[in-house]
């Protein structure tokens, strides 16, 4: 392992580089809004996929930004919230109140919690605070998005004369154009869009990665090519790229090999998929992983009789073995028209292919197949 890796953390997508190439227009743009933020607060709108930098380079900015600007005896501070564990607004500002008190417990009520943030912003010139994956608050309900209006407005209302300045995280086009007109008419963004990472780019990324996380030689010259072209499929998708060879690596060091080679990046795809997969069967319900089961069981009894060229099955078969089953381990089961309903479900999260064959005259029947893994 020593031979390999330096520091196999510095792979893990958690971890934030110095440099982020690719983004360097982007941090000069996020830096000349923020700059001033201790005089005319700033609210800025970050729209791109996942994997584009959006968070690295807001943490990047900040944590550059704001020792200059205490050092300028601005009283500032810097608040994150990841809206995707946090869900509500209530829980955002819990959040921030929480950073506010060094950790120490906060009030369970929003006016309490309020009042709260109230009385700390009284100690700061300016606070910036990131409201990073904001989609998720909106999924909750649109009044969620409140919390915009209620941080954009404080300073016009009088009750405070702290600059807060908000910035915001979205994978939507459209998200601040589909905001409430009341939230939208005081909470006034400048935004920038993330584009997705081109493979010469995430070469670059995963270069630099590479070079500190990995002694040099343990690459073979082809694998970084690849992780990017593969990451640029996804959607020019940093974190997919890191992701892959990092487990690329750990592929290569699970079967002793010296070297990280191509076939071991191939091998890493299809481990991903399968924690993927294994996480996702992990979620579902207690009927929906019967209903799996069943679709294995039949699909593996047709594989051992080679005289059933696929292992393709009908509703039918699938819904005969799923009351087997229910019966076995005494579960209640349900009609066989749930249980197809549940099958197309989870061909959408692409755990089964459903494929549906029209009979003419005696309608449609479905097929239900396991999807073959590998490379
Ligand atoms: N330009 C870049 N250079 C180096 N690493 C990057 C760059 N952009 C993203 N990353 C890394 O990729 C991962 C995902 O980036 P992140 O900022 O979380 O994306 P987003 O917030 O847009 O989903 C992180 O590990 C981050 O450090
Ligand atoms: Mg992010």
């Amino acid at each position: 392992m020593e031979r390999m890796v330096k520091d196999l953390d510095i792979l893990d997508h958690s971890f934030i580089p110095k440099h982020l190439p690719g983004r360097e227009n982007e941090l000069v743009e996020l830096n000349k809004l923020l700059k001033y933020c201790n005089q005319v607060s700033r609210h800025i709108n970050l729209q791109g996929k996942s994997g584009t930098g959006k968070t690295a380079t807001v943490n990047k900015v900040c944590k550059d930004l704001l020792p200059d600007l205490k050092k300028k005896n601005v009283k500032i501070d810097y608040f994150y919230v990841n809206c995707k564990d946090k869900k509500t607004k209530f829980d955002s500002l819990k959040t921030i109140c929480k950073q506010m008190c060094n950790g120490n417990k906060v009030p369970n009520t929003w006016s309490q919690l309020y009042d709260l943030f109230i009385e700390k912003i009284k100690n700061f010139d300016a606070i910036i605070v990131f409201l990073d994956e904001i989609d998720a608050l909106a999924k909750r309900g649109e009044d969620e998005l409140d919390i915009l209006y209620t941080l954009s407005r404080l300073k016009a209302h009088g009750y405070t004369n702290c600059n807060i300045s908000v910035v915001i995280a979205t994978n939507k086009v459209d998200f601040v154009m589909n905001l409430d007109s009341g939230i939208k008419s005081s909470f006034r963004t400048t935004s920038l869009l993330y584009k997705p990472y081109t493979t010469d780019i995430l070469q670059k990324i995963l270069e630099d990665r590479a070079q500190m996380a990995l002694h040099s030689g343990v690459l073979n010259d082809d694998v970084i090519p690849l992780c990017s072209a593969f990451a640029a499929q996804e959607h020019g998708d940093a974190r997919k790229a890191i992701d892959l060879l990092r487990t690329s690596v750990e592929v290569a060091l699970d079967s002793d090999s010296k070297k990280v080679t191509i076939k071991h990046v191939k091998d890493a795809r299809v481990r991903i998929e399968e924690d993927k997969t294994s996480e996702l069967i992990s979620y579902l319900p207690m009927q929906h992983k019967i209903i799996l089961l069943s679709v294995l069981n039949i699909a593996k009894k047709r594989i051992r009789k080679p005289s059933f060229n696929n292992n393709k099955a009908t509703t039918g078969d699938i819904y005969a073995q799923y009351l087997s089953l229910s019966k076995q381990i005494r579960i209640e089961a349900t009609t066989q028209r749930w249980v197809s309903g549940i099958l197309s479900e989870m061909d959408g999260l692409g755990l089964l292919n459903v494929d549906v064959v029209s009979k003419g005259r005696y309608g449609r029947t479905k097929f239900i197949s396991v999807p073959m893994q590998g490379n």
